[in-house]
Parts: C-alpha cells; sequence; structure tokens
C-alpha cells in the first residue's frame, strides 16, 4: 500500500477529478445511422442499461443475441423485441458468476459465421457483503472482470478471421474508489475486510487495466474495446442486497439518478457511430473520453494483473 501511494499520489490532478464532474452534466451524443442486420452480443439484457440497450438496438434493426442468467426473464425480453420491433432475437442462458458457464458463452459465440458487430461485456452487480462462487471466487471479481476477459479472449480466433468489431465494457467511475490500484496478493478479498464499493471498484479497475492489455492484442484484428462510464442511473442494481441498502438506494440514489435509455444512447453511439470507428483503448463517461485517474492508467499495473489472472485461471483449468 505504501509504494502504491508513493506511486500513485504524485501522479493524482484535481484537474482530472474536475473533468470528471464537467462530463456528469453532459448528455451523450447520438448517434442515427441504421443497425440493419448485424449483431449485437450484450450480456445482462433482462433490466436495467442492458435492457434498454438492447431495446435501442432492436429498434435500430440489429440482430440480437442476448446472454442472460433468467430464462423467464430473458424470453419474456426477447418476446417484447420481437412483437415491439420484429428483431432478430435469441438467447443464451448463462450465470456468467461461472467459469463453466463463461466458457461456454464464449464457445458458442466463436461457432458464430457471423461477424460480431458489437460485443458488449454489460452484465454487472453490487454486493453489499463478500459473495463466493461455488468455484471459491469473489463474485463480482468474476462478473466484472474475469467474464469479459475470458470471453473476449476466447473470441481472438474469430476476431483474427472477421477482422471488424467494436467491445465495450460498461465500466464505472466507482474504479475511482480503488484509489491506491489493485491488491494482486489479495483480488479474492481473503485477507482483508470487504466493502461492497472498494470491491466493486476493484472489479471495474481490474476490467479496465485488462483493456489496455486486449486492446494490444486486437489492434492488428481491426478490432476495437473501449470502456464507458453509463451515468448513474436507475437500475436493479444491489437489488439482492438487504433492506438497508434497499432503503438507500430507493430514498437516496435513485432519487438523484437518470434514466438508463440515456445510457442506451451512449451504448448505441459507441457502437454504431462512424466517429469512433478507429477509438480504442479509452475511457468514456457517457460519449465524451475522459482521462483515466493514475492506477487505472497504470500499464505495468495491468501486465501484472494480466499474469496473476492467468496463473489464477490455469489453477481452475481456464487456459487462455
Ligand atoms: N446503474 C448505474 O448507475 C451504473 C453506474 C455505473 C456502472 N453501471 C454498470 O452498468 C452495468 C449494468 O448494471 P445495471 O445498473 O443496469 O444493473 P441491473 O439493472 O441490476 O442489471 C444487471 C444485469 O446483469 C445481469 N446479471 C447480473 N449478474 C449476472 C450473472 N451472474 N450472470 C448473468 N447475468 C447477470 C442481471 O440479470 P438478472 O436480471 O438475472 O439479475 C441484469 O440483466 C453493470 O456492469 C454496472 O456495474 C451501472
Amino acid at each position: 500500500m505504501k509504494s502504491a501511494i508513493r506511486k500513485y499520489w504524485p501522479q493524482y490532478r484535481w484537474s482530472n477529478v474536475f473533468a470528471m464532474i464537467n462530463n456528469m452534466q453532459r448528455h451523450p451524443r447520438r448517434n442515427t445511422e441504421s443497425f440493419r442486420d448485424r449483431l449485437v452480443v450484450i450480456t445482462g439484457a433482462t433490466a436495467g442499461i442492458g435492457y434498454h440497450t438492447a431495446r435501442k438496438y432492436a429498434a435500430m434493426g440489429a440482430h440480437i443475441i442476448m446472454v442472460n442468467r433468467n430464462p423467464e426473464k430473458s424470453d419474456q425480453v426477447r418476446r417484447q423485441m420481437d412483437e415491439e420491433f420484429g428483431a432478430m432475437t435469441e438467447c443464451v442462458i448463462a450465470d456468467l458468476a461461472l467459469l463453466a458457464d463463461i466458457q461456454r458463452v464464449g464457445q458458442y459465440i466463436l461457432s458464430l459465421e457471423e461477424p460480431v458487430g458489437v460485443l458488449i461485456h454489460n452484465a454487472g452487480v453490487h454486493f453489499a457483503s463478500r459473495t463466493e462462487t461455488p468455484e471459491g471466487l469473489e463474485a463480482n471479481f468474476v462478473i466484472h472482470y474475469l467474464c469479459p476477459l475470458i470471453i473476449t479472449k476466447m473470441l481472438m480466433p474469430k476476431y483474427r478471421r472477421d477482422r471488424t468489431g467494436r467491445i465495450i465494457l460498461v465500466s464505472s467511475e466507482a474504479y475511482r474508489f480503488a484509489v491506491w490500484g489493485l491488491d494482486l496478493e489479495d483480488l479474492q478479498w481473503k485477507k482483508r475486510r470487504y466493502s461492497g464499493v472498494k470491491a466493486y471498484g476493484a472489479g471495474k479497475l481490474a476490467q479496465i487495466l485488462s483493456m489496455h492489455v486486449l486492446a494490444k492484442e486486437l489492434a492488428p484484428y481491426n478490432v476495437t474495446i473501449n470502456a464507458m462510464h453509463p451515468g448513474v442511473v436507475r437500475t436493479e442494481s444491489g437489488k439482492d442486497n438487504g433492506i438497508l441498502y434497499q432503503w438507500y438506494k430507493k430514498n437516496i440514489i435513485d432519487k438523484y439518478s437518470g434514466s438508463p435509455e440515456s445510457s442506451a444512447e451512449a451504448l448505441y453511439y459507441l457502437g454504431a457511430s462512424p466517429e469512433v470507428t478507429h477509438t480504442s483503448d479509452q475511457f468514456f463517461h457517457l460519449t465524451t473520453e475522459e482521462e483515466l485517474a493514475p492506477p487505472a492508467r497504470d500499464l505495468a499495473a495491468a501486465e501484472a494483473l494480466w499474469n496473476t489472472t492467468r496463473e489464477l485461471l490455469r489453477e481452475k483449468g481456464v487456459a487462455l
């Protein structure tokens, strides 16, 4: 921790924080070009930002593959989009906290003939208390970080062949809560007191760091990868947390939150606009490019995280 403070403290600038505050006032840019007959794959489309984003792409003519964990909710969304937009939709049911399911999703997308125009890693959670998966991993870490990383890595042969595509990580300004970076010795929150906000921030920071590594690998294939903060919007986020959290969310967070439709507009712009065709390895606050805070632009930390992760996954039987 001390060495992280020494490393990052001199790099922190108030101007970086003020830029983020300014960006909070901006509306997302819009794109009106059609997505007709092109494929978008999105995780977590049964609620909130994912749901509205899938609808936006459906309204613009896209074929949609939704990766959802709840079959009933999933079916309902699919039927709705079919009735309203006549959209070609498909659902893959998977629990993205489980490595086996994540790999099954990766295999399935890999097997598709059709190029993936946009892949949106959206599924997310907010756990107030530490939640461990049956595979012994901290769930927030798996869903926000390992899942997008594994699926994207598995798709490399497809991207090499298709030579097109955009990947969007639905991130969060909350990555800033990991003020002094990640603790590589305790990525699973076993040795420290768990904090929901800090663990969420760490998961999102890990996700952003992985973007730097993936962007380099994807660049020769003409595939971009960017992370975006979708705004602070009213969704089902944290619905499984306790009564105290529910009260806080309903009476405080939701009161000051916007509509997830604006997040969907931003995700459509980033996936479809020609203005960002060649933009990669960037962080967007909705649709405004924003400089990352020091721990999130630390390329040495990104490499170190990648090496630790590869080792961890090898122990779990996942070879990337
Ligand atoms: N809301 C905000 O203000 C905000 C701010 C910054 C970033 N974000 C990010 O935005 C993304 C979407 O969140 P949201 O606010 O829209 O939350 P939400 O309304 O709770 O939606 C989350 C979606 O992810 C799915 N999901 C959760 N765990 C999953 C799992 N293990 N396997 C498969 N799917 C799973 C949910 O499925 P179920 O319907 O089955 O639960 C749901 O479809 C997240 O990455 C979040 O971190 C949100």
